[in-house]
C-alpha cells in the first residue's frame, strides 16, 4: 500500500464517462491520489466508486469547465485537500451538432468552443499556477483528437477547437519548457465512447464510414488512450514536450 503523501496526484476533467474515466482509473491504479470532475454528478459519482474500490485515495468534484467559478472552486478543492497537482488530463468536450460551417449554429459554435478551447484553458492556467509553485513541476495532457490535425467535414465548430487546443499545448509547452512542466497533447482517433455512438446515432452505414477510416480495423478502447495519457505524465517522457500525438489506428498516416 502506497503512502498517501507519497502517491503523485492526478487531475481529471470529464472523468465521469468514457476516456475521462478510463484514464482516471488507470492514474488509480498506477498509485496516483486522484481528482475527479465532471458536469454530470451521476457520472462522476459511478467514477469516484470505481476509482475508491481499487484503494486511491479519490475526490470528485462538480465542475463544468465551461463555468469559470466552477473552475475555481475545482482547484481550490483540489489543493485543499491532495496539496498538489503532478499530472492533469484536461479530457472534457463535447461534440456538438454535426452541421456544415454554413449551416453551424452560432449556439453551437459557442457552446464547443467555450468547453473545449475556453474551458480547457482556464483549467489549464490553474494548473501551470499551482505546478509553478509546487516542488517538481509537473505534467499536463490536454485531449485533442485527429480533428486537431486534419479536417473534418460537418464538424467545423468541434475541428477548430481541437486546432486550437493543439496550438495552445504548443505555446504553453514553449512557455513553461524551463519551469519543469511538461504540456502536450493526445489525439485519439474514433474510439468506443458514449461520445462516439452519439456521433454514429445507431447508424450502420455512419459506423462503416467512421471505422474504414481507422487502418488498425477497428475503433479504439478507452482504455488506449488512457496508456498514452500515463506515459505522458510519467517520468518515462522527460523530454517529450509540446507534442501532438495521434493515438488513432494510423488514422493521420494516411
Ligand atoms: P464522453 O461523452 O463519453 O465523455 C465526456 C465526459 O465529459 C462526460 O462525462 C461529460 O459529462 C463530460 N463533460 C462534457 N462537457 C463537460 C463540461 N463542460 N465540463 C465538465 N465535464 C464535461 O466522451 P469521450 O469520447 O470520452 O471524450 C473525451 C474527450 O476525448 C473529449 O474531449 C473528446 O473530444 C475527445 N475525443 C473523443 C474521441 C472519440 O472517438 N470518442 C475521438 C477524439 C477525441
Amino acid at each position: 500500500m502506497t503512502d498517501d503523501k507519497a502517491r503523485r496526484v492526478a487531475l481529471v476533467t470529464g472523468a465521469g464517462s468514457g476516456i475521462g474515466r478510463a484514464t482516471a482509473l488507470a492514474f488509480a491504479k498506477a498509485g496516483h491520489a486522484v481528482v475527479l470532475s465532471d458536469r454530470n454528478p451521476t457520472a462522476g459519482a459511478d467514477s469516484l466508486r470505481e476509482i475508491e474500490a481499487t484503494g486511491a485515495p479519490a475526490m470528485f468534484v462538480l465542475c463544468d469547465v465551461a463555468d469559470r467559478v466552477d473552475v475555481c472552486d475545482l482547484f481550490e478543492q483540489a489543493i485543499a485537500r491532495f496539496g498538489r497537482i503532478d499530472a492533469a488530463f484536461n479530457n472534457a468536450g463535447i461534440e456538438g451538432e454535426t452541421a456544415s460551417t454554413t449551416e453551424c449554429s452560432e449556439a453551437n459554435w459557442e457552446a464547443i468552443l467555450a468547453v473545449n478551447l475556453t474551458g480547457l484553458w482556464h483549467c489549464m492556467r490553474f494548473e501551470l499556477r499551482q505546478m509553478l509553485t509546487q516542488p517538481g513541476g509537473g505534467a499536463i495532457v490536454n485531449c485533442a483528437s485527429v480533428a486537431g490535425l486534419v479536417g473534418f467535414a460537418g464538424l467545423p465548430a468541434y475541428t477548430a477547437s481541437k486546432h486550437g487546443v493543439v496550438g495552445l499545448t504548443r505555446t504553453a509547452a514553449l512557455e513553461y519548457a524551463t519551469h519543469g512542466i511538461r504540456i502536450n497533447a493526445v489525439c485519439p482517433g474514433a474510439i468506443e465512447t458514449p461520445m462516439l455512438e452519439r456521433i454514429m446515432r445507431g447508424d450502420d452505414k455512419m459506423r462503416q464510414a467512421v471505422l474504414s477510416a481507422e487502418p488498425i480495423g477497428r475503433a479504439g478502447t478507452p482504455e488506449e488512450i488512457a496508456q498514452a495519457v500515463l506515459w505522458l505524465c510519467s517520468d518515462g517522457a522527460s523530454f517529450v514536450t509540446g507534442q501532438a500525438i495521434p493515438v488513432d489506428g494510423g488514422w493521420t498516416a494516411q
